[in-house]
């Protein structure tokens, strides 16, 4: 039944080599509840005291001399709005790695690993997220999720991002339905972690499709694409198959 699990693509906005059959088909199943309240986020306290110590000091000689100290001595560039404009609604992930990769700008990726995470730690600090008992490491950064206090902001139009959903046709019409709150993508062909994807009641309007996703009908699907400006319709550019039947 492999066919089940290609996902078919629908427009060229979207890579579609990069979503692999066998990825998604070993996507982990949807589950009842919304995981979402479970998940581990900054703000059960991803990092100690001393490891953001140590990154201070280690973006006072690697950061600072482009990304300035204001004058209290903290990363201005990295805190407040423009910090969670940036990279907030992700898992930490999406901080680590342009850093990781990108910086310092004149020598990209020079550092050592854990001194990149002490940077990061330093800065989660800097944004007033709590310390916790053991430091971060490389292992959590894509399980813990960089969201605002209370919980994710609505996602804006034209974000994109990724929903799963029971497939249903009503009419002309296709939605999703039960279906995920979405979760934003940092990418276009970035995987999902269908974790974040559990059933949860919500119904999203299909748009733009070029091709009727008529074989996945009744099955559980992700949905990726533009989120559009009513917040409840997406213009589609990929969706692919899960799970072969929608849970209750
Ligand atoms: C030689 C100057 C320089 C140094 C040193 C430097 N940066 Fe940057 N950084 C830049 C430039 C240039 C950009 C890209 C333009 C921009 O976003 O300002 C940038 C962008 C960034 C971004 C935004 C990336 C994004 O995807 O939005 C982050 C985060 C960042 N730097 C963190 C750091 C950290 C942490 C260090 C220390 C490890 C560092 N930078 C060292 C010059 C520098």
């Amino acid at each position: 039944m492999r066919h089940l699990f290609t996902g078919v693509c629908l427009t060229a906005l979207l890579l579609c080599a990069g979503v692999s059959s066998t990825r998604v088909a070993a996507q982990a199943a949807p589950t009842a509840a919304a995981p979402t309240t479970a998940a581990r986020t900054v703000w059960n306290g991803a990092y100690s005291a001393e490891q953001a110590a140590r990154g201070r000091d280690a973006y006072a000689q690697h950061c600072q001399r482009c990304h300035v100290f204001d004058e209290a001595g903290r990363p201005t560039r990295f805190i407040g709005d423009r910090f969670w404009r940036r990279f907030g609604d992700d898992t930490l992930d999406g901080l680590f790695l342009p850093i990781r990769t990108n910086m310092p700008n004149n020598q990209p990726g020079t550092l050592a690993v854990p001194t990149y995470l002490d940077i990061v730690a330093f800065l989660l600090q800097q944004n007033d997220m709590p310390t916790g008992a053991a430091e971060l490491t490389e292992q959590d950064l894509p399980s813990i999720q960089l969201v605002s206090r209370d919980g994710p902001a609505p996602i804006a139009a034209d974000s994109l991002v990724a929903i799963s959903g029971c497939l249903v046709q009503e009419g002309a019409e296709w939605r999703v339905t039960n279906a995920s709150a979405p979760i934003r993508l940092r990418a276009a062909g970035a995987p999902v972690d269908q974790a974040r994807l559990g059933a949860a009641g919500k119904t999203f309007a299909l748009k733009y499709l070029l091709v009727p996703p008529t074989r996945m009908k009744g099955q559980w699907v992700t949905v990726r694409g533009l989120m559009m400006s009513t917040g409840d319709a997406v213009n589609v550019s990929l969706i692919n198959a899960v799970q072969p039947a929608c849970p209750n």
